[in-house]
């Protein structure tokens, strides 16, 4: 699909779309099959750029991967994980956050592993320095490389006892794809435990570990010897319904979500709800839409889960600049995922960013300079421009901004949203949008 988009906007959204499996379990689900000896079968799997640089990194070591003829289902035979070439790895380089989970899985099955650069949104720092913490207190040995890091446990891997300083979702993954295999016995203290980290536990379970979460942030992990394969249907992507019910809101339009699940979007329920947005929860999915009258505004905090998601932020914000009033949102999670309100300012947006922590609780950026809160006074008419996407959820809101401005905008750098966006041309043309591709 090309990267640039006209859109004439202006018409509220109306239509049904489908998400599919969470672009965050399923990419997480995949790197689990290199732990599993014998083949896995995953259901659910969008059409996003991340499955593809998952699915070579796979290739590389050794996984086979085909598809079956049901759509959005892969088997993974994992039967002969070997050792990539270095080069090969490195072609990867920049492309996804995701290859650092590789670690602890080549490290049960090779003994060493090699992770290129990471890639991922431009959103903070995004440091691995929880992750290399807890892989060195399994015992690996990690080296830093000019073209990556080199990783190796000539003595294996033992249980251990952690605490991160943050519930970090991927540090927390990492020592769950690391515990299940290593010697005894691992507890995990200030875990994250987003559904799509439950969701990850299910599939690890079906291949045999054996893992416990308290309700105060501890999992436990009793190692085992050997983990079979699985058949999973991935928990749905509560970030993209939550993005596709921001568009109805900013829109003034009616959405019909097919795959939208309550529970993992309760805190965004609740706001959608605060805001003066109407849904309807049903079986199969979640309709979401404008009541009509005028919306009211919010004072938000992001945070981990149960929080609100720091990945419903940006589409959300663009909702806010359609209510009445002022609200306020704290990011607490990313130091720098403010940055996109710039554009929205210059389409008509009156949004304000402050390096406080407004409307909440002092957060870890207390004491630096990020411009992490942001004060959105509404409504505004929003007015065409030509836009350039700056990172995936970023370029998401720049694309619910232009549906809401009256005229013709220009969005460019689109291949950043197909890394967690699938089949987007159809859902647009689901939704009556108006726009080329060019
Ligand atoms: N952090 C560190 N050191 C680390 C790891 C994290 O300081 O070693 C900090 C980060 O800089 C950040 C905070 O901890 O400030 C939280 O990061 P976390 O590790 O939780 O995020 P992640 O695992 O890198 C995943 C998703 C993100 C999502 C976050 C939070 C994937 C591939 N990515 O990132 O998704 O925002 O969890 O829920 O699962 C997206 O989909 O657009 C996206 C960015």
């Amino acid at each position: 699909m090309t990267s640039t988009l006209i859109v004439r906007g202006g018409k509220p959204l109306v239509g049904d779309v489908e998400v599919r499996g969470a672009k965050n379990l399923v990419s997480k689900a995949m790197v689990a099959t290199i732990l599993a000896e014998e083949p896995c079968r995953l259901r659910g799997i969008p059409e996003i750029s991340d499955v593809q640089v998952v699915s070579g990194l796979l290739e590389l070591h050794g996984v086979r991967i085909d598809s079956t003829d049901r759509d959005g289902e892969l088997t993974f035979d994992p039967t002969n994980v070997e050792q990539a070439h270095v080069a090969d790895i490195d072609a990867h380089a920049g492309s996804s956050r995701v290859p650092v989970l590789l670690c602890g899985p080549l490290l049960h099955r090779l003994g060493e592993a090699f992770i290129p650069d990471l890639g991922g949104c431009r959103i903070g720092e995004r440091p691995i320095n929880y992750h290399l913490d807890v892989l060195r207190e399994f015992g690996a040995h990690v080296e830093k490389r000019p073209e990556g890091l080199r990783l190796t446990a000539p003595e294996g891997l033992h249980g251990t006892k952690l605490a991160l300083p943050y519930p970090s979702v991927g540090a927390t993954e990492q020592v769950l794809l690391t515990g299940v295999r290593a010697r005894g016995r691992t507890q995990l203290s200030g875990a994250a435990i987003e559904p799509e980290i439950l969701d990850l536990i299910a599939i690890l379970q079906k291949m045999g570990a054996i893992i416990s979460v308290d309700t105060d942030r501890v999992i436990r992990i009793e190692g085992v010897d050997r983990l079979g394969g699985f058949d999973h249907l991935a928990i749905s992507d509560r970030i993209e319904a939550g993005s596709w019910a921001c568009a109805a809101l900013a829109t003034g339009g009616d959405v019909y979500v097919r795959g939208a699940r309550q529970a993992p979007m309760m805190t965004f329920l609740n706001v959608f709800r605060k805001i003066g947005g109407a849904f309807d929860i049903g079986d199969q999915g979640i309709r979401f839409w404008h009541p009509g009258g005028t919306l009211a505004s919010i004072v938000l905090e992001t945070d981990v889960h149960p929080g609100f998601m720091t990945d419903w932020q940006q589409p959300l914000v663009v909702a806010l600049t359609q209510t009445g009033g002022i609200s306020i949102v704290h990011e607490t999670v990313y130091e720098n995922r403010m940055g996109f309100t710039e554009a929205l300012r210059d389409m008509g947006a009156r949004i304000q960013t402050y390096p406080e922590c407004l409307g909440g609780l002092p957060c870890r950026f207390q004491q630096a300079n990020y411009h992490h809160s942001a004060v959105v006074s509404g409504p505004t008419p929003l007015t065409p421009a030509e836009i350039e996407v700056p990172d995936l959820r970023g370029g998401f809101s720049y694309l619910i901004a232009a549906l809401a401005a009256d005229g013709s905008s220009t969005v460019t750098g689109c291949e950043l949203i197909y890394r967690g966006y699938e089949r987007f041309s159809e859902k647009l043309d689901a939704l009556g949008v108006d726009y080329s591709l060019v």
